[in-house]
Parts: C-alpha cells; sequence; structure tokens
C-alpha cells in the first residue's frame, strides 16, 4: 500500500495509505477522503484550483497515472508544463512534470509526497 503524505505550509503534514491497485482513486478523492483541505472547484480537469506539486519517493518508474490531454492543456495554460516537456512525455511515455492536477491524477502503487497549494 502507497504512503501518501499531504504537505502544506499552512497544515500539519499527514500521511495516510492509499488502496492500492484500484486505478480510479485520484489524489483529490484520496484528499477528501481524509479530510485533508485540499481547494477544488470543478473536479473535471478544467479550472487548475487543485494544482499539486508531486514528488515520487519510490523510486519505481513513472509517476501515477498518465496525464489526461485535458490536465496537459489545463497545465500548459498555467506555465506548469513546457510542449517540450508534452512532447518528451508523448514520446517517452513518461511524466516529464512534477505539476498535477489533484482531481485528475490516479493513484498507482507509489509513495508519494503531495505539496498544496502550490501557485
Ligand atoms: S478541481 Fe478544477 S481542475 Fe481540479
Amino acid at each position: 500500500m502507497p504512503n501518501i503524505t499531504f504537505s502544506s505550509p499552512m497544515h500539519k503534514d499527514k500521511t495516510v495509505y492509499a488502496v492500492a491497485g484500484s486505478h480510479k482513486l485520484t489524489v483529490l478523492e484520496l484528499a477528501k477522503e481524509n479530510h485533508i483541505p485540499i481547494d477544488f472547484g470543478c473536479q473535471n480537469g478544467e479550472c487548475s484550483t487543485c494544482l499539486v506539486k508531486v514528488t515520487n519517493l519510490s523510486n519505481k518508474g513513472p509517476m501515477a497515472g498518465p496525464l489526461t490531454d485535458r490536465e496537459i492543456e489545463v497545465l500548459k495554460t498555467s506555465g506548469k508544463i513546457t510542449q517540450a516537456q508534452i512532447d518528451a512525455m508523448k514520446l517517452n511515455d513518461v511524466i516529464t512534470t512534477e505539476w498535477r492536477l489533484a482531481c485528475q491524477m490516479v493513484l498507482r502503487d507509489e509513495d508519494l509526497l503531495i505539496e498544496y497549494p502550490s501557485k
């Protein structure tokens, strides 16, 4: 089971255990289940309110589920991913940005540090 540590300058750090292998649970859903106050709006990958900075603590390869086209577009508009990073991500099938949308990022079996708010 992965350990997910939520960290914010405004709140005490909290580490929670995510159920591995669901392939559906998002960072935002896990945060809400555990009363972690990540800001959110649309919950549909459109507003970027739920922007978080993610660090993989497992060193197990690709970080979480892949970015959706909508997530890529919002991160690009927010200046959190460059076209070069997008191209490299698609070419090499690796995640090239530490910025994610909590409502879009699906958890995998890897320990993560999630920093919020990150704007
Ligand atoms: S809540 Fe709007 S993008 Fe995540």
